[in-house]
């Protein structure tokens, strides 16, 4: 089994990626958040620094047009990358009216024609192409109409994030839905959802076993999940106050100012505080805090006299 590491708009950037990836091991590939390339496919030079992290990392875009898709396809392959990842699940309402992420579930002949024109440029120039998908527009149940569209195309992997866009973030996962997918795929398959721990991960198992598992909110709230899953040491309080004095360090010295570096913190802290679900003044405590000092000293009072955290 294949462990990713799930892209994460707002926090799973450059910096996070390459400073997790040498501290916690266990996920194989990290996938960066979207870049949202214009209609000619320029992007922001910030994009560009986002990308090069020097781990492996596949980089997705969040754009509807083949043509748009294909200009950044080629100056991505020219950073090296050899696969790039097409975001069909973004929820965001901004991003589903313009038949962006999700979006494209809207439309199911144009998300046919706009792959035929990114599979022909693929095809000639040697990359691969991986989509990450919503099971639905409104309902899981509209996934095999989608499927018979990727089934079209030699996927390099097909990640199923086993929701339909309604659901956003909530909900239980279709799992059964998930597995009929699988079986009826002609992609490798990745599973994606509310993964968070070795007994969720044998959950699934009982009734899919995957060619990898993406795994994203589960791996930011215990940042060694895949330490964890891949047989390695729990998570430990030592470490983590470690990790995270690094990984703020690391944001500092890269130009991130104070205040900014402290609401990173705090939203890792929006996933971490689960892990301390009998301590929630203290990790209110923790999200609350308004400097940099009543920040770290909030973490100590909350890791302090802690062993073993999962
Ligand atoms: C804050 C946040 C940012 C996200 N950013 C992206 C993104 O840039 N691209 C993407 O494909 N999915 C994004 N997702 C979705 C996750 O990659 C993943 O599909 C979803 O959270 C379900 O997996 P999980 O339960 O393991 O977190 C984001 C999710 C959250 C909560």
């Amino acid at each position: 089994m294949n462990y990713l590491f799930a892209p994460m708009e707002g926090i799973t950037y450059a910096a996070f990626r390459s400073f997790h990836h040498d501290f916690f091991p266990g996920a194989s590939e990290y996938f960066t958040p979207f870049i949202a390339p214009d209609s000619r496919g320029s992007f922001k030079q910030k994009y560009l620094k986002e990308m090069t992290d020097g781990i492996p990392s596949v980089p997705q875009l969040l754009v509807n047009q083949a043509g748009a898709f294909n200009a950044t396809a080629l100056k991505l392959y020219d950073l090296g990358f050899r696969e790039i990842n097409l975001n069909v699940g973004c929820p965001s309402g901004t991003v589903y009216a313009k038949h962006k992420g999700a979006g494209m579930l809207r439309d199911l002949d144009s998300l046919s024609r706009t792959l035929d024109a990114v599979f022909e440029q693929a095809e000639r120039c040697g990359y691969r192409i991986s989509v990450k998908t919503r099971m639905g527009d409104h309902s899981t149940a509209e996934f095999p109409e989608i499927l018979a569209v990727y089934n079209r195309f030699p996927l390099s992997r097909l990640i199923i994030h086993a929701r339909c866009r309604d659901d956003f973030y909530q909900g239980t996962p279709d799992v059964q839905g998930f597995w009929e997918a699988m079986k009826c795929s002609k992609s490798p398959v990745v599973y994606n959802g509310d993964i968070r721990s070795g007994a969720d991960l044998n959950e699934l198992m009982k009734m899919a076993v995957p060619e990898a598992v993406m795994i994203g909110r589960g791996a930011v709230a215990n940042p060694a999940l895949f330490r964890e899953l891949t047989g390695g040491e729990k998570l430990r309080a030592e470490e983590l106050q470690v990790f995270l004095d690094g990984l703020a360090e690391v944001w500092l010295t890269g130009g991130l100012s104070l205040p900014f570096t402290l609401e990173r913190m705090k939203t890792l802290w929006i996933y971490m505080k689960d892990l301390f679900p009998e301590e929630e003044k203290k990790t209110r405590a923790i999200l609350k805090s308004k400097s940099f000092g009543e920040y770290r000293a909030a973490v100590s009072e909350l890791l302090r006299e802690k062993d073993i955290l999962t």
